[in-house]
């Protein structure tokens, strides 16, 4: 990663905030996606899949105003587009400071936001790292990585090891629950449902879980049996997500 792709991390950036009963501290960083093909940049208001977005985003704040606002993203299997959706959803309802908005990284074993976005996460401030010192009782503040003045981030250090079995823990369920009190939404970046419960986990957590699927590349008996394991109650819906070609 060369050095205008580092993150930018200045003291004086740090801010703390009140956030609930306990602050949240804020670390800011410059985001530099690698891949803008796949990454829709907001602005570029004429393609299609900028429309898709803020069709979307519109469903979803009609949910705001019905009290749901922490989603969790997932899809059948791994590489079917659930984080680059994940990334393109956060950015689009943070567009403009609309709305106050946490992308969170649940896809413990499989972190890519760090990657995806162009970003550092601080040494030490992996969300399942800060989760284990949680669990062992510290009472220090979530530190999170503000890419925006209205988007903030919660990843995984693509450079450290991650702990994935604290998505286990209650610690995990209470910290989604935490901080979704401090933003508009909060878009929870999650593992795939097949082949493990983990998706489950997320599903307990969040007010309604979307199912990426991507036309040319998932299969309709995964999606069914996705849809069944996940159940009925907190699926909002299944997209299609491929880029325009
Ligand atoms: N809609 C899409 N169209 C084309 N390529 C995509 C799309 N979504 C994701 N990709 C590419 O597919 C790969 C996996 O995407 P990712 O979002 O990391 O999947 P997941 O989080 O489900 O494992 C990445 O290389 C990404 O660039
Ligand atoms: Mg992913």
């Amino acid at each position: 990663m060369n050095d205008d792709r580092t993150a930018i991390v200045h003291r004086s950036d740090i801010e703390q905030y009140h956030h609930g009963d306990s602050p949240v501290q804020v670390v800011t960083a410059w985001a530099s996606p690698p891949n803008s093909d796949v990454l829709v940049m907001l602005g570029d208001t004429s393609t299609e899949a900028s429309a898709q977005l803020r069709i979307i985003r519109h469903r979803l704040e009609q949910r705001r105003a019905e009290g749901m606002w922490i989603f969790g993203v997932t899809s059948a299997r791994v590489n079917e587009g659930k984080s680059t959706f994940a990334t393109q959803l956060a950015l689009v309802l943070s567009e403009s400071q609309r709305a106050r908005v946490l992308l969170v990284e649940a896809n413990i074993a499989r972190p890519s936001l760090a990657k995806i976005l162009g970003f550092d996460v601080p040494q030490g401030q992996s969300f399942s790292a800060q989760l284990v010192r949680k669990m062992r009782g510290s009472m220090e503040p979530w530190c999170v990585v503000a890419l925006g003045p209205a988007l903030h981030v919660l990843a995984e250090s693509p450079a450290e090891p991650g702990f994935p079995e604290t998505l286990h823990s209650t610690h995990f369920q209470n910290a989604i629950g935490f901080l979704g009190r401090g933003y508009d939404f909060l878009v929870v970046d999650g593992p795939s449902v097949l082949g493990s419960g983990d998706a489950n986990v997320i599903e307990n957590s969040v007010d309604a879980m979307i199912v990426v699927a991507r036309a040319n590349q998932s299969s309709g008996n995964d999606l069914r049996d996705t849809v069944r394991q996940l159940g009925e109650r907190k699926t909002l819906g299944v997209i299609l997500w491929d880029a325009a070609k």
